[in-house]
């Protein structure tokens, strides 16, 4: 049995395999139709989602599965006490396969020690969020057509934003990648991912604060939006929340090919205007999310068409 917990849980063979089959359920969707027929795929959500959740719930649908679970932890007996492990061991009793996001980092991993089927963690804390990563990754190899000798450039709240820790970790297996970091100096990469990650495969990176002095240069340009809910401290999110916005006059700077990603949700950081430049992605990125959860959920169980 295999969970999905980090991005490096998946070589780079099987992330390959997965963006593959993702682009073939794209092209041929009727083929896998009833994959998924007569499974059922639990959604564990401690934390509020809307892509997350309900792509993991439209992909299980459109396999022919069944789906169940619940979307915050007070509709949960979570609110009666009951631990992350012992809904675990109950729900695998009930499905035959798990999303589960939870505030705690590390959430996911102890359910693995619990569950008799397949743990995949939709978003841990601050820490990863690897089906995330999946959707990305689909994104920007359908945009630019491959996933090396990329300059990509990851703005906004990189210390809280878990998206961005767990692309950097799947895109440094790549060649020739190069990393632009842009953030407020308070919300810098930690220092685990520039040490372990970026510096340990030496990648050329640079931290700076000014977008405009790089958007120029960019093949991607990754989008995030200040997490309020991993501040302390309000005070000091009202201060940092509208650190950068992509507006139609900044992205007269950048590239004509540049490809503008973002997770979503959007709070400030891309203005509307944005959305009808065909370089802004991001709305096609949210729809790739739940293509490649269809081949995550078909790969985890072992499923073929
Ligand atoms: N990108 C993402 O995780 O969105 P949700 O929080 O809506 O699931």
């Amino acid at each position: 049995m295999k969970h999905l917990i980090d991005p490096m849980d998946l070589s780079i063979e099987e992330l390959d395999n997965i963006l593959n089959l993702a682009q073939d359920i794209i092209d041929n969707k009727e083929k896998y139709s009833e994959v998924c027929k007569g499974k059922k795929l639990a959604t564990l959500f401690f934390e509020p989602s809307t892509r997350t959740r309900l792509s993991f719930e439209a992909a299980m649908m459109e396999l022919g599965g069944n789906v169940l679970g619940f979307s915050s932890a007070s509709s949960s007996s979570s609110a009666k006490g009951e631990s992350v492990g012992d809904t675990v061991k109950v729900v695998s009793c009930y499905a035959d396969i798990i999303a589960m996001r939870h505030f705690k980092e590390g959430a996911p991993m102890l359910a693995t020690m619990k569950s008799d089927v397949p743990i995949i963690n939709a978003g841990d804390g601050g820490h990863n969020h690897p089906t995330q990563t999946l959707t990305d990754l689909l994104t920007i190899k359908r945009e630019k057509g491959r996933l090396d000798h990329l300059v990509i450039g990851l703005c906004g709240d990189l210390m809280f934003g878990r998206t961005v820790h767990s692309l950097i970790k799947a895109l440094s297996r790549y060649e020739g990648i190069e990393f632009v970091l842009i953030s407020p100096d308070e919300l810098k990469i930690p220092d685990y991912i520039r040490t372990e990650v970026i510096e340990k495969n030496n990648i050329p990176y640079r931290e700076i604060t000014s977008m405009e002095d790089v958007i120029g240069e960019l093949d991607i340009l990754y989008m995030t939006r200040v997490q309020r809910e991993r501040f302390f401290n309000e005070a000091d999110y009202i201060r940092l929340k509208d650190s950068y916005i992509l507006d139609n006059s900044k992205l007269a700077l950048a590239k004509s090919d540049l490809s503008i990603l973002h997770p979503l949700p959007r709070v400030n950081e891309i203005a509307v205007e944005v959305d009808d430049d065909p370089r802004a992605c991001y709305f096609r990125q949210a729809l790739n999310g739940k293509f490649v959860r269809m081949a995550l959920i078909m790969t985890l169980l072992g499923l073929e068409a």
